[in-house]
């Protein structure tokens, strides 16, 4: 068992070509590490992951998706299935990231059904909760967080959610340079290790939960020494090879 999982976002960014620069950037000097105890993900936007997978499928890489369709296919104009990224060999797939539940309006049930979908497939899921400011300003935080795990999680055993990996984004914190204070990221992260514990008495003490919110090369090390920190959710910092490298590298010193 990995002890982080070091997962990048990249968002609606990059050319393929970039996008398969960075890859091979990232696999090449991942490669070169020795015992590498971590787990690295990235999830560029769907017309790169075949060519990046094919770069990066020989190295310590594994590629994601930021999204995907719960319908196995049909009249879905625009909609990209689970088969369909399984077919272009993703392993992961980002679901309920805020900007995903914000701008297109994505509920907590559709949650639902792209997680059941993706374990139809085997594949594995990150399924990202956070609250917004309004939210932590009005002591709701918990509730918030309570109400996205318990529905978007609805029916899913206790075998199932070992294939689950949860990204806590505050989202406050995305995208704005400035995380979560170590002692907010402690307090969730306590409490959905306490959750979990409860919900699914023999998995939930290895769920992993990775912070996500402007987690960069500098934060890292203190953000990922939190007790049930496993790993981190990285946006922007994920697209600058020598940031995600030094998140990489932290989390492998914190590993031994
Ligand atoms: P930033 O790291 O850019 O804040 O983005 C975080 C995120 O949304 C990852 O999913």
């Amino acid at each position: 068992m990995n002890k982080f999982i070091i997962a990048g976002n990249w968002k609606m960014n990059t050319t393929i070509t970039d996008g398969v620069e960075i890859a091979k950037n990232i696999a090449l000097n991942v490669d070169q590490i020795a015992n590498l105890k971590s787990k690295i993900i990235i999830c560029p936007p769907f017309t790169h992951i075949y060519s990046i997978f094919k770069e990066v499928c020989k190295s310590k890489i594994s590629v994601g998706a930021q999204n995907c369709y719960f319908e196995q296919k049909g009249a879905f104009t625009g909609e990209i299935s689970v088969d369909m990224l399984k077919a272009v060999e993703c392993q992961y797939i980002i679901v309920g990231h805020s900007e995903r539940r914000l701008y297109f309006k994505e509920s907590n049930s559709d949650i639902n059904k792209k997680i059941k979908a993706i374990l139809t497939n085997k594949l594995n899921t990150i399924l990202c909760i956070g609250e917004t400011l309004e939210q932590r300003k009005n002591g709701t935080t918990f509730d918030v967080l309570k109400k996205q795990l318990d529905e978007c999680l609805a029916d899913i055993s206790e075998e199932e959610i070992k294939n689950i990996v949860i990204a806590y984004e505050p989202v406050w914190a995305i995208g704005t340079g400035v995380s979560a204070s170590i002692n907010e990221v402690k307090e969730a992260h306590d409490w959905m290790r306490s959750y979990f514990e409860k919900k699914y008495p023999n998995a939930g003490k290895d769920i992993y939960l990775l912070y996500g919110g402007s987690l960069n090369d500098k934060n890292a090390p203190e953000i990922l020494a939190v007790e049930n920190v496993n790993g981190g959710l990285i946006g922007g910092a994920a697209l600058v090879p020598e940031k995600f490298l030094s998140i990489i590298d932290t989390a492998e010193k914190l590993s031994v």
